[in-house]
């Protein structure tokens, strides 16, 4: 059910996490699955719901960088820096995990944590009192929710959606790993690789993640954030025959040339609005969509991931 996030939504979002249930809650980046970090139940509801491999572990988001050092052994000085510029924000920071605390999902070693950057998450996790492992709020391998009715589309058994919207970023947060010497980019996001190095300095980008081939990240798997249309990247889709595939089909392109979804030559905007073109192109009931691809550039590392993903088999 998608409730408005007044002070009943979020006393009613509360009762259900305490008691080891899960809520979707509206980010900055898209919409989370959570549950409270440290209840096996509940954690479990999470991965029984979406489907999820058991091996991908979760992202905990807390209110504070305080409540994130807790979840850490060792909380590193870039840590500090990296938390002090882009939290509350589109940035995830997997650190070594207090070994006093119990594994959260996959993670054994290591935990992924994040401050979001949405008022509606903030007074969850404030009234909660609980740090909530989130992944999306989608079936596992589809597209990321965006919209409250994303959510209830894609995972109708959630007790509860907070409706805050659509998420202002679109596109899931920037993965660092700061376990390594130099600091290591699991996922491109949102928060994109040149406001991060001006913190960090070097910054490690695997070839596996400049090309969006294999799986640094445990979650990189290579299908991934797919609709139900099969997704055919190519060059210029003017070259391409639209009745030598199967149709009906999209065409998702951005600025100038013609298409069903024309999205903008501005990659932070085209990311915004990727994940609902996608959704808007599924329930029109397209069997293909051919997708322009964007320029080999670092600002669009984020997007050509997703859509090489999408594109997958
Ligand atoms: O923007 C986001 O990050 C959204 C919102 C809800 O916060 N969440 C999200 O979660 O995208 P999810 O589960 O869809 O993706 C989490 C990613 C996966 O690639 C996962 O493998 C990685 O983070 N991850 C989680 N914990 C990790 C860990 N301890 N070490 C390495 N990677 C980790
Ligand atoms: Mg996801």
């Amino acid at each position: 059910m998608i409730v408005r996030p007044d002070a009943e939504g979020i006393r009613r979002a509360v009762e259900i996490l305490a008691a080891d249930s899960v809520v979707a809650f509206p980010t900055e980046t898209v919409y989370g699955l959570g549950a409270h970090a440290f209840s096996e139940k509940a954690v479990g509801e999470i991965y029984r719901l979406k489907n999820r491999p058991s091996w991908n572990p979760l992202i905990v988001h807390v209110a504070n960088v305080a409540a994130a050092r807790e979840l850490a052994e060792t909380w590193p000085a870039g840590a500090d820096e990296l938390a002090a510029r882009f939290w509350p924000g589109p940035l995830t920071l997997v650190v070594r995990r207090a070994r006093r605390l119990p594994g959260i999902g996959a993670a054994n070693d290591t935990v992924a944590v994040r401050v979001p950057a949405h008022e509606v998450a903030l007074r969850l996790l404030e009234a909660s009192g609980l740090p909530l492992a989130a992944p999306s709020a989608n079936r596992t391998e589809s597209i990321s929710p965006t919209t409250a009715e994303h959510v209830m589309r894609s995972l109708p058994d959630v007790p509860l959606v907070l409706d805050g919207g659509p998420s202002s970023w679109g596109i899931e947060s920037t993965v660092l790993d700061l376990t390594s010497a130099v600091p290591t980019l699991l996922r491109p996001g949102a928060l994109g690789l040149r406001e991060l190095r001006e913190v960090t300095g070097s910054l490690a980008l695997p070839d596996a993640v400049a090309d969006g081939a294999a799986r640094p990240s445990p979650g990189m798997s290579r299908r991934h954030y797919a609709p139900r249309a099969t997704v055919i990247l190519c060059k210029d889709v003017t070259d391409v025959d639209p009745a030598s595939l199967a149709g009906p089909v999209g065409v998702l392109t951005y600025e100038g040339t013609s298409g069903t979804e024309i999205l903008s030559a501005d990659p932070r905007e085209y990311a915004a609005d990727l994940y609902a073109a996608l959704h808007r192109l599924d329930d029109a009931g397209v069997a293909t969509i051919l997708v322009q691809e964007p320029p080999q550039t670092e600002e669009w590392l984020a997007v050509r991931d997703r859509l090489s993903r999408a594109a997958a088999e």
